[in-house]
Formats: C-alpha cells, sequence, structure tokens
C-alpha cells in the first residue's frame, strides 16, 4: 500500500516576519501571533501545542498538551508528574514545545527547560478545574498500562462515591511544569519557499539574540 503525497502544494502568503518591526523580547511576538490567531477564529484550540521531551529509553517523544498560561517567565501546562513525560522531564529537563497555525501559516518552535510549578500555583489552577477533571487527575496513573477501560471507569465511580460532597484536593503526582525558554524560533510562510525564519536565543537573564535564519 502507497499514496504519493508529492502533489500536497501550498503557497503561503498570509503574512511577513520582518526583524525591524518585532519587539526585543519574543514572549511578546509570541502573545502578538496568538492574539492574532485568536482573532482569526480559524484554529479549534490555538493553545494546543506539542511537548517534545528525551525519554529515559533516549528517544525523543512528542505529544499535544494544552498551553495554560504564559507570562514572561515561560509557558505553563499541567499533567501527571509520574505519566512518561513527567519522567521524562525529571530525568532531562530539556524540552522542545512547538506550535503550527496552518490558517495563519505560522510554526513556532520554543527549546527550554521544564521545571515544577510552584504549589500554591498548582493548587490554585487544580482549584478551578470542573469537579469531573479533578476526578479524571486522580483516577488516571498517566501512561501506566490498564488491563481495559472498565476498570478506569469502576475506579472512577468508586471516586465519585467517596469524594461525593467534599473538596478534592490536588493529589501530589498532578501539577504544572513551567517552561522557561531559552530559544524561540518563529516561522512565517512566504511564496516560493522563501519563508521568513527568526530566532530569539537567551544571552543572559533579559537579553535576547535576534538572528534571521534560512528557510
Ligand atoms: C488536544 C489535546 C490536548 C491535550 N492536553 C493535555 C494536557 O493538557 N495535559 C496532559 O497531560 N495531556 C494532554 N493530552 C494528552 C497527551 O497528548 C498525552 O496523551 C498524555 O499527556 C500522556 O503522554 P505521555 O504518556 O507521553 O506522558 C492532550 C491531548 C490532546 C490531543
Amino acid at each position: 500500500m502507497q499514496k504519493d503525497l508529492g502533489n500536497y502544494r501550498k503557497s503561503y502568503e498570509k503574512s511577513a516576519l520582518e526583524e525591524g518591526t518585532i519587539s526585543d523580547n519574543p514572549i511578546e511576538l509570541f502573545q502578538k501571533w496568538f492574539y492574532e490567531v485568536e482573532a482569526s477564529d480559524g484554529v479549534d484550540e490555538p493553545n494546543a501545542m506539542t511537548v517534545s521531551t528525551i525519554g529515559l529509553d533516549g528517544f525523543p517523544k512528542s505529544r499535544v498538551v494544552l498551553l495554560k498560561k504564559y507570562t514572561y517567565e515561560g509557558f505553563i501546562f499541567y499533567t501527571n508528574y509520574t505519566s512518561e513525560k513527567g519522567k521524562a522531564i525529571a530525568n532531562n529537563p530539556n524540552v522542545c514545545l512547538s506550535f503550527f497555525w496552518p490558517n495563519m501559516e505560522r510554526q513556532i518552535i520554543i527549546k527550554g527547560r521544564a521545571e515544577k510549578l510552584a504549589e500554591n500555583l498548582s493548587d490554585g489552577y487544580f482549584e478551578s478545574r470542573p469537579e469531573g477533571s479533578k476526578l479524571g487527575a486522580i483516577v488516571s496513573d498517566q501512561s501506566s498500562v490498564i488491563p481495559s477501560r472498565q476498570v478506569l471507569e469502576e475506579k472512577l465511580k468508586a471516586l465519585e462515591r467517596e469524594f461525593e460532597g467534599k473538596e478534592i484536593k490536588r493529589p501530589d503526582f498532578w501539577g504544572g511544569f513551567m517552561v522557561r525558554p531559552v530559544s524561540m524560533e518563529f516561522w512565517q510562510g512566504r511564496p516560493n519557499r522563501l519563508h521568513d525564519r527568526v530566532r530569539y536565543s537567551l544571552q543572559d537573564d533579559y537579553h535576547w539574540k535576534i538572528e534571521r535564519l534560512a528557510p
């Protein structure tokens, strides 16, 4: 079986990325692009990002998670600390985040170091989640092998009974990671494959070097 995709071609013409017009700080450019994607209404979950880690088996692994907050310090997502990604990060905090927003013909690739979010911040976010999501986080030993879906559903029912009318506290094994960026690369599709690529590299705590890369 085979399918040739050689004819899948698209000309990218929506926008441009000029060094002279962009902020000195990549988080500000991230914010500008994020707002534009949100306003364009053409992406279902603009905060869905790919997180790549280096696993304990030595292989990189990528999966989609939801960006829940960004600040000048970095990018925050929530997950199970004992999941495959959680263990990978505990062993090697170097991660890569990437966003692809096809309707704007844009990609952002962020290299950074992940660290556990302060517990009070994870508590605050957990508290804001709907009850079903709270129990879902508790019930799932994320990334472990399970015998069947039924086992999970029964465990959830038991927890629903146990916690009925009670406060559901964030379990220790679940919380946020903050990824502090060291490099952020912005890609804007352009005609004739002459795409714009601009990379910011962190020089010290506050200064970023801006360079154009060949497409
Ligand atoms: C759109 C989308 C959003 C997701 N959001 C999250 C998330 O915020 N946190 C999370 O732990 N997993 C999320 N997942 C599931 C992950 O992709 C992944 O299956 C899970 O985290 C287990 O990954 P791991 O075994 O590599 O640790 C999401 C998946 C999709 C497709």
